[in-house]
């Protein structure tokens, strides 16, 4: 070690390591070896795996590695203090939320000494972003705890919560999972990453000294295997999972059909944006934060550069220059920049990439400043000279690796921004508001951080559009992931449709009154040259509609995607013309009622009132489209950061069997009311009901592609929604059996879904079908921060 005066003289730094006495000593204390917190105590440790610490190689704890028997356990305890803790009064749950968050803050130099020698991450970073974030983060939860019944009227917590995490942020992510959870009164059963559990074990003697009741925090320890029997526990009645997006996408079919709430936080490979007018010194400092946080394993890590071309040179060199001042070491020197990757598996993982990405060309640059000698150390990377194809730029790497890439104008930027599978976040950087805030709403990413950069808050929802998963957690958002409309409850399963035999009608058949399908504005054939009978409810037929193919699935989602450009459209404008559909279908509603009456036999009165709310319900979603909006939030930064509503894309809707006019519009009208376009598959028995609709869409103004309607098989067009990587969410009002196959073939591009899962949902039900119930669903958020009064 250099003596002070030498470091004067040479202006190099010298060490300033925290000692870790205090956590090893806490360690010791605990025995070294650690059960599983099950119903308020520790269990006596199982079979048993190491802890390592990734900077030295060296054992810290032996943990218990959590068996099915454990998880049910665990389950067990959450079950039976559900009851209690949820019926606690908001002030009494707020209670032990603060007093958790005090805790946490009194031990916040034990924490983050233990979180960096098991995660490997700079003491500078667990000091002063990890630990204190938790805090905020249970702080901000004891409010909502004591106001939920005020903001959320008539919801309740779903029961005991499944939970999942990862190994990048362990506590930070315990503390996203927690504390909603807590405040809307759920118990829970948490597994921390097989990586990186002694912080979480160190939450558990929290509790259990705070006096948290038992069985409302349970923590197993544990790897993949534990996680499974956490998500296919029976009695689990919620999983929220953080992590790979291939294990999202397992626990998304594991779940399937099962009426599990789900929320996803995944991968990302979030764009960092740097235009020619940019502060360019303050760009590359915001590049660093960006990459290389915690070596780069960070689900938003800005891992992809995009730089205006005629920058780029002088860019990239000032980045390279800061890149030979980064400090690899020994992450509990406080002076030390990238500290150790979490285990030598990603050590593996991220080198075998780069090995993979050599061959694809490419080059690469790390600085060559002195390296640990032992221990999970990466140099922090820079692969310049490669196309968006290329794997390093395609692949979560989850490492100290940048890749850059330039583009000309504003549109290439964006094109290249989203020029990915995921949509996390990302960062753009100019002097130029007007330009910042022209590229916000056309990146598709739940976050995106203006001229800054991996700012995150407790009041500020965070979470990915796409393959990056779906749910928010932080904010109004992230506590409405934690409960569930009461009314949902007391829904029984729907009696099945009686239809009527068909009889044989040599008069009618021959009289051709087929439907076409509706697709980008137009009627059109189908595919297969197929029409199929429908038949009234006395067995006559009424009509033939056209057999729809995948083939037609396939140009319905098309002319959806090209019609996008609906949910830019001024909110004022939507409300519009779901007026005019409204008045439309209000001119026809006698002849529309005659149609139902043949169709389902229903009674003329019946008929009529299913025609007037279809009416009515028109006109409600018309006064929901402008007003159905967004949040501007005060996280404690110089920002503020808005949480604009944004529609979720291409929506896939499979009408109910039932109601057909009224249970399809009920449908319809949130989803295009907040600017998605929709390909509908309309009621199996009856779709007649809906193909009149055409020529009352025709006349209301809607542009050609907003709503296409395809008639024909619903489940197996049903199906091929589900699994189209073109469709970005789907609804499907269904059996039970056919909602699980929907929710599980949906996996693929990790679409959103709302199924009926066969339950009765009454569609002429106005307190809930015109509430914001299904707008919630219809639309997702993306907070946009915003530098503001600095
Ligand atoms: P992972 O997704 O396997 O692990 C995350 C958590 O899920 C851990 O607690 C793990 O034990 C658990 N888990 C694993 N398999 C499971 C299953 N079948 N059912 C239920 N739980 C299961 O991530 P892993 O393997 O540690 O890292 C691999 C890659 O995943 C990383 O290189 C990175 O690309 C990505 N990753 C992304 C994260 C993010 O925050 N978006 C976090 C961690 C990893």
């Amino acid at each position: 070690m250099s003596k002070v005066a030498e470091i004067f003289e040479t202006l190099d730094y010298g060490l300033a390591p925290e000692a870790p006495g205090p956590a090893l000593d806490w360690l010791k204390a605990n025995g070294g070896k650690f059960g599983h917190f099950i119903d308020g105590g520790f269990t006596k440790p199982g079979k048993t795996f190491a802890s390592i610490n990734p900077a030295n190689g060296e054992k810290l704890a032996e943990i218990s590695d959590g068996t099915k028997a454990d998880v049910d356990k665990a389950v067990k305890a959450a079950r039976a203090a559900f009851k209690d803790w949820s019926q606690l009064s908001g002030f009494e749950r707020a209670k032990y939320l603060y007093a958790i968050a005090r805790q946490i803050q009194r031990e916040s130099r034990l924490f983050a000494v233990l979180e960096t020698l098991d995660n490997g991450k700079p003491i500078r970073e667990s000091r002063d972003a990890d630990i204190p974030l938790v805090a905020r983060h249970f702080y901000h939860h004891a409010g909502w705890a004591q106001h939920i019944d005020k903001a959320f009227p008539d919801h309740v917590p779903y029961g005991v919560c499944g939970q999942i995490i990862p190994w990048n942020f362990p506590l930070l992510m315990l503390a996203w999972k927690i504390a909603p959870a807590l405040a809307a009164g759920n118990t829970v059963v948490l597994k921390p990453a097989e990586f990186t559990s002694l912080t979480a074990l160190l939450f558990a003697q929290i509790c259990a000294r705070i006096g948290l009741p038992k069985g409302v925090v349970n923590i197993v320890t544990g790897a993949g295997e534990t996680g499974e029997a956490i998500v296919n526990h029976p009695d689990i009645d919620k999983i929220a999972f953080t992590g790979s997006t291939e294990v999202g996408k397992i626990i998304r079919r594991a779940t399937a059909g099962s009426g599990k709430g789900l929320s996803l936080e995944l991968g990302g490979k979030s764009p960092f944006v740097v235009f020619d007018d940019a502060d360019l010194d303050s760009a590359v400092e915001g590049l660093v934060d960006a990459i290389w946080f915690n070596q780069g394993q960070v689900c938003c890590a800005g891992s992809r550069l995009l730089i205006q071309e005629s920058v780029e040179e002088k860019f990239i060199a000032k980045v390279k220059a800061r890149m030979a001042t980064l400090r690899v070491g020994d992450p509990l020197d406080k002076s030390i920049d990238i500290g150790a990757m979490v285990d030598p598996v990603q050590v593996a993982r991220v080198q075998d990439l780069l090995k993979q990405g050599a061959k694809e060309g490419g080059t690469v640059y790390a600085p060559d400043g002195t390296m640990p000698e032992k221990g999970c150390f990466l140099r922090p990377t820079l692969v310049t000279g490669i196309s968006p194809a290329h794997i390093l730029a395609s692949e979560e790497i989850f490492g100290p690796v940048l890749v850059a890439m330039s583009f000309r104008t504003p549109e290439e930027a964006v094109a290249l921004a989203n020029n990915t599978r995921y949509g996390l976040a990302a960062s753009v950087w100019t002097e130029n508001i007007n330009l910042a805030l022209d590229l916000a709403p056309k990146i598709k990413a739940g976050v995106v951080w203006i001229n800054s950069t991996n700012q995150f808050d407790a009041a500020v929802g965070f979470g990915g559009y796409r393959e990056s998963g779906f749910g928010r957690e932080g904010g109004r958002e992230g506590m409405a992931a934690y409960l569930k409309p009461s009314w949902e409850k007391a829904l029984k399963a729907t009696p099945v449709l009686k239809l009527a035999t068909p009889i044989s009608d040599p008069v009618s058949a021959g009289i051709d009154r087929t439907a076409k399908l509706y697709i980008g504005g137009k009627q059109a054939r189908p595919d297969s040259g197929y029409a199929r009978a429908i038949h009234g409810a006395d067995g006559r037929l009424v009509g033939e509609v056209g057999e729809g193919n995948r083939k037609d699935i396939r140009n319905a989602v098309e002319a959806a995607r090209g019609a996008l450009g609906w949910g830019a459209k001024t909110a004022h404008l939507r409300s519009q013309i779901l007026y005019y559909l409204g008045e439309n279908l209000d001119y026809r509603k006698a002849e529309f009622a005659e149609r139902l009456r043949a169709l389902t036999g229903a009674s003329a009165n019946a008929a009529k009132r299913e025609v007037d709310l279809s009416v009515e319900r028109l006109f409600a979603f018309a006064g929901w489209a402008d007003k159905y909006d967004g949040a501007v939030h005060n996280p404690p930064a110089r920002m503020l950061a808005a949480g604009i509503v944004e529609p979720i894309g291409v929506l896939a809707i499979a009408a109910p069997d039932e109601m057909p006019l009224l249970g399809a519009i009920s449908l319809l009208a949130p989803a295009i009311a907040m600017g998605n376009t929709v390909v509908l598959v309309p009621s199996d028995p009856h779709p007649l009901a809906i193909t009149d609709f055409y020529q009352v869409m025709e006349t209301s103004d809607v542009p050609g592609g907003v709503v296409n309607i395809v008639t024909g098989p619903k489940r197996e067009l049903s199906k091929t929604l589900a699994e189209h990587d073109g469709v970005d969410g789907i609804w499907f009002a269904g059996s039970l059996e056919d909602s699980a196959m929907i929710e599980a073939a949906s996996a693929g591009n990790v679409k959103q879904s709302w199924t009926t899962r066969g339950l009765g949902y009454d569609w002429s039900d106005k307190a809930i079908m015109e509430s914001d119930y299904l707008l919630a669903r219809a639309t997702q958020i993306k907070n946009v921060w915003i530098p503001y009064g600095a």
